[in-house]
């Protein structure tokens, strides 16, 4: 009998055909969603209003794996959520079968090659670079030496005209109290290889325009790891006289999306000079206001994007001196959620509300632009569900369109 290990156990999940090697599962349990380069055989399923991915491998990587993958949910870094492990699977002929990894499927995600869907701009390109590069930098501040890093292993969900990262395959990673600069060098090196190697594969089928520099986009990622870390950790040093300097290094941090929960200050002896060392930074400093003052939990480019929208409206509604809690509930329920009840039923599977919201905004800006007026923002949302949303294909749980189904499997190894 197969053995399940699991945290919320869906009693569904028992009745699933666990003597059947993944490969071979009907499709009746399957949901078709389009899934990266792999070496193991993964499968979606839906059950009970969730959908989980399923992976079928040894039982030492799916039991180290499913333990990594709580370690990250712990350390609060964006990755996959485990739900369980299926252990002691045999056929109806008593045949051994690898053991199966759940995961919660991760809702409005995309794999790099389904943001590839099309031919895309080089700027593209970059901000997913960008976003796996912040990803590896909150890895690294945990003490997670990742071991595999490379947009295949990564998920990206629609940030406000950016993208977040989240890790999807934690086989080959490694928790330590502190990484040495040597791992996370390593790590590094081979995020880069593994990206200009999957850029070169994209050009090659034509998802990249040949004239596309490859290294250069690829080395975005060094560049861009090295110059968070740098902020988010390194010391710097000034005379006493400079104390705003202080808090302009904190401003720096929360505008990158980081609180600074722990800063080492020291004075030298003759106390002119000041050395300030970040020692333990969170991520999410946008993400968790916004928690706090609407109770919507979203990205953080997301976050920033709606609390400069309350920002406007506090000003316009001349609320100053208001409560902040009182006018971000007013934002709430007077402008927010009016733009999200603007999306009829049937299209709000294609993009998340907070996402829905930054789209309208930009829509707004760019029919103010060509009204020579401003438009308000439901007439806006209204254009914007007719114009724009319609067209989008569904990203929650993202069914591919034939042209993507075309596209994997010409990439698959
Ligand atoms: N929880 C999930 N949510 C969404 N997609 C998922 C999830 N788990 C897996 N996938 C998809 O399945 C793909 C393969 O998963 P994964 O990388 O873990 O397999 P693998 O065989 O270990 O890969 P590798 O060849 O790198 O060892 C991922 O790229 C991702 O697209
Ligand atoms: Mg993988």
């Amino acid at each position: 009998m197969p053995r399940f290990v699991s945290v919320a156990a869906d009693p569904g999940l028992l009745a699933l055909p666990w003597h059947t090697p993944l490969a071979e599962w009907p499709q009746e349990h399957l949901v078709a969603l389009p899934r990266g380069i792999s070496r193991h055989v993964v499968r979606f399923i839906r059950l009970g209003g969730h959908v989980y991915a399923l992976k079928e491998s040894a039982e030492r990587y799916v039991v180290r794996e499913n333990r990594l993958l709580r370690d990250l949910e712990r350390l609060d870094v964006p990755a996959v959520e485990a739900v369980g492990i299926v252990l002691d699977r045999t056929t109806a002929q008593g045949e051994p079968i690898d053991p199966i990894l759940l995961t919660r499927h991760l809702s409005f995600s995309l794999p790099y090659r389904a943001v590839f869907s099309r031919t895309l701009r080089p700027d593209t390109v970059v901000r997913l670079v960008d976003a796996l590069a912040a990803l590896l930098v909150r890895l690294h501040l945990a003490g997670f030496f990742w071991g595999d890093c490379s947009l295949s292993n990564t998920l990206f969900r629609r940030d406000a005209g950016a993208f977040a990262a989240y890790l999807v395959d934690a086989e080959t990673g490694d928790l330590h109290d502190e990484l040495s600069p040597g791992q996370r060098s390593y790590d590094l090196d081979l995020a880069h290889t593994n990206i200009f190697g999957e850029l070169l594969d994209l050009q090659a089928g034509g998802f990249l325009a040949e004239e596309a520099e490859l290294l250069e986009l690829a080395d975005t990622v060094v560049d861009r790891y090295q110059k968070l870390w740098a902020e988010l950790t390194e010391p710097e040093e000034f005379d006493t006289g400079e104390m705003y300097r202080l808090e302009q290094r904190i401003n720096r941090l929360n505008d990158l999306g980081f609180d600074v929960a722990e800063l080492d200050i020291h004075t030298d002896f003759d106390g002119r000079h000041i050395r300030i060392q970040p020692k333990v930074v969170d991520a999410g400093h946008h993400s968790r206001r916004l928690l706090r003052l609407t109770g919507l939990d979203v990205e953080e480019n997301q976050a920033r994007r709606l609390l400069n929208d309350l920002d406007a409206f506090r000003a316009a509604t001349e609320q100053q001196n208001e409560d902040e809690e009182i006018v971000a509930h007013q934002w709430l329920t007077d402008v927010f959620e009016p733009v999200v009840r603007a999306v009829p039923a049937d299209l709000r599977g294609k993009l998340e509300p907070a996402e829905m919201f930054h789209e309208v905004l930009e829509h707004r800006w760019y029919l103010s632009e060509n009204a020579g007026r401003e438009v308000p923002l439901v007439e806006a949302a209204r254009s914007y569900v007719d114009d724009v949303l319609r067209t989008r294909p569904d990203e929650r749980e993202r069914l591919p369109s034939a042209e993507d189904l075309s596209a994997l499997s010409e990439l698959e190894p």
